[in-house]
């Protein structure tokens, strides 16, 4: 089973992600990590847009990235870059390279494949992103769209911000999540949008077990459906 959890930034999908993945004993695949080890790679050489697109380009076909912990560490090669994806300037630029087309479909394959490596492993594979439900597994068996309140998805990417020490206040997490939901809501590739059949589920004021429990239920309803055609 694919289970494929979209929204925009701040809107709950790793922790979600995570939790359900849990709930269920699947692989938990954060494609958006790999995205950002892209941007890293392209920031630390220096490179920009438009500039520098064909090497931006080639950083991504060449990069050796690994997902390992089941999906809570993200690898360079043998360089644990987990926390250096995480910052404010990383998260910008890697909005701006997620939208060149041959960026995304070197990752995109990565990404199925290694749900398809979790899939076989333990039955089934959570991923989170922008595009899952309408382009890496536009067949996956349940499709979830998070959404949550601007003000509320600013709130908590600076808690998150903070507790990692960056001094940043909350004008400015509204900013960076404005000018990242223009760009991934904007591109004219895989630009963030909800599937026709997903189930959307608002986030605001409701605990984590609480949207867990909605999906779950969601997912025991299509197990049922599917077990019933057999
Ligand atoms: O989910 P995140 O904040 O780690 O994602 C960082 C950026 O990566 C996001 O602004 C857009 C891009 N992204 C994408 O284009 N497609 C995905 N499936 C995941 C992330």
């Amino acid at each position: 089973m694919i289970i494929a959890i979209d929204g925009p930034a701040g809107a709950g999908k790793s922790t979600t992600a995570r939790a359900v993945a849990k709930y269920f004993g699947f692989a938990y695949v954060d494609t958006g990590a790999m995205y950002r080890a892209v941007a890293l790679v392209a920031l630390e050489a220096g490179l920009k847009l438009p500039d520098d697109e064909a090497s931006i380009i080639e950083v991504a076909r060449s990069l050796p990235i690994a997902i390992r912990d089941n999906g809570q560490s993200t690898w360079i090669g043998p360089r644990n870059v987990s926390t250096l994806i995480r910052s404010p300037e990383v998260a910008q630029f890697t909005s701006q390279i997620s939208t060149l087309p041959e960026v995304r479909v070197v990752i995109v394959e990565k990404q199925q494949q290694i749900a398809r490596d979790g899939e076989a492993e333990c039955g089934g594979a959570v991923l989170e992103g922008r595009d899952i439900q309408t382009v890496v597994f536009p067949e996956a068996e349940v499709k979830i769209f998070l959404t949550a309140d601007p003000r509320t998805r600013a709130s908590r990417r600076l808690i998150e911000w903070q507790h990692k020490g960056e001094s940043v206040d909350l004008a400015a997490a509204e900013e960076e999540l404005r000018a990242r939901d223009e760009r991934d809501i904007g591109r004219d590739t895989s630009p963030l949008r909800a599937a026709e059949d997903a189930v959307v589920v608002a986030t605001d004021g409701i605990s984590c077990d609480e949207v867990v429990e909605q999906i779950a239920q969601v997912v025991r309803e299509k197990t049922k459906i599917k077990k019933a055609k057999i």
